[in-house]
């Protein structure tokens, strides 16, 4: 049966002619539609009421059509099941699995660890770390990333897990909602990236410093009290940071592109394939800023100043980032501890 089901739902349905890309041969009896290829016309009649009416067919059907979208020529394209597969199955448990592990780790982690401190207490002297622009261009990639990353989760985990949770009427608009916001945080997003990526690059290229700050896994895994290897302004760990967020953060924006446009830059294959790069990347990079956040609050005593002040306590610069603090102009020690900048002392 399935030899002639699927040509004729196709004629039915679409008004497709079943053919050859290649002009079929007029009225050859012997003609085999494209995919369709070795399957032998069922002899056994329907038995009462075994009416097909969805055939699960496994292969491609293309036919033929003269209008100028020569997309709706495919009724039946079979690399979609493997998508549909990846997109509504293993991905779900990629990207669960992958931020599940990383929430574990770092609780682990912090248990084991506790509150990375700053060694010799504050200092209360404040040294610049991050000018107006670079925390612009950061917290613009970061607002925007938190903003893909919430409606992209809800994209992915809606029918498996919200959907049952809240129903269908309450998920729809939510979804609308999130799609939207999805398509509106992308351009700050790449406008971020792409300005870290002039900011610091300099400061992230790798050198023998590193080597060192990797082997003794930046201090992280060290008693507490012993002192921290040696960095210069980005250790190697934030370093990798860099180059997975910014790579990562291109490769996503460039995926999500084709996604956002479809059939201007690529066929239905290429989509599929740009959907599991986006979702794959995506769901690393969620990973890697989940633990790039907590390093930058709970983790690390004195780190979130760099980002929301500006400005790190110089014993925090000098324990973390030897290198990059002996290369900072410093104020003598018996200098007034500097202001807010406001003439209010700072604490
Ligand atoms: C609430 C969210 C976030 C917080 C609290 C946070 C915090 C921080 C802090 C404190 C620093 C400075 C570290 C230092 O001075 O050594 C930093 C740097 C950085 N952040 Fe974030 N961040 C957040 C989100 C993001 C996001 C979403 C991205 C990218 C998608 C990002 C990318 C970076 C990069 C590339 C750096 C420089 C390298 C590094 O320090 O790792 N951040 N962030």
């Amino acid at each position: 049966m399935r030899w002639f089901i699927v040509p004729l739902l196709s004629v039915m349905l679409l008004g497709l002619p079943v053919a050859a890309q290649e002009a079929p041969p007029g009225g050859d009896e012997n003609y085999v539609t494209p995919g369709m290829e070795g399957r032998a016309p069922s002899a056994a009649p329907l038995e009462g009421d075994d009416v097909h009416i969805f055939t699960d067919y496994d292969g491609t059907v293309a036919g033929f059509v003269s209008i100028p979208d020569r997309q709706s020529g495919v009724l039946v394209q079979e690399q979609g099941r493997d998508w549909r597969a990846f997109r509504s199955g293993w991905f779900l448990w990629i990207a669960g699995g992958l931020i599940l592990l990383t929430v574990g780790a770092l609780a682990a982690f912090f248990f084991w660890r506790g509150r990375i401190r700053i060694e010799s207490g504050r200092s209360g002297r404040w040294v610049p770390r991050f000018n107006g622009l670079e925390r612009f261009a950061h917290w613009a990639t970061a607002i925007s990333f938190l903003a893909l990353a919430i409606t992209g989760l809800i994209i992915t985990f809606g029918r498996p897990l919200l959907i049952p949770l809240m129903g269908h009427a309450a998920f729809t608009p939510l979804a609308e909602a999130s799609k939207t916001l999805h398509n509106i945080a992308a351009p700050p997003f790449v406008i971020g990236i792409v300005m870290m990526l002039v900011l610091w690059l300099r400061d992230n290229i790798p050198n023998r410093t590193d080597i060192e700050w990797l082997r003794q896994a930046g201090g992280m895994f060290s008693a507490p009290g012993t002192p921290h290897p040696e960095a210069e302004r980005f250790n190697a760990g934030q370093k990798m940071i860099f180059w997975i967020v910014t790579l990562g953060g291109l490769l996503v924006s460039a995926t999500g592109l084709v996604l956002l446009m479809p059939f201007f830059f690529a066929d239905i294959g290429g989509m599929q394939v740009a959907q599991v790069v986006h979702a794959l990347t995506a769901a690393a990079l969620i990973a890697v800023i989940i633990a790039h956040i907590y390093l930058g609050t709970l983790g690390m005593e004195g780190a979130f100043d760099a980002m929301g002040r500006g400005e790190v306590d110089e014993n925090w610069a000098r324990e973390h980032h030897s290198g990059w603090y002996k290369t900072l102009k410093r104020p003598a020690p018996d200098a007034p501890a500097p202001t807010d900048g406001k003439g209010v002392p700072a604490e």
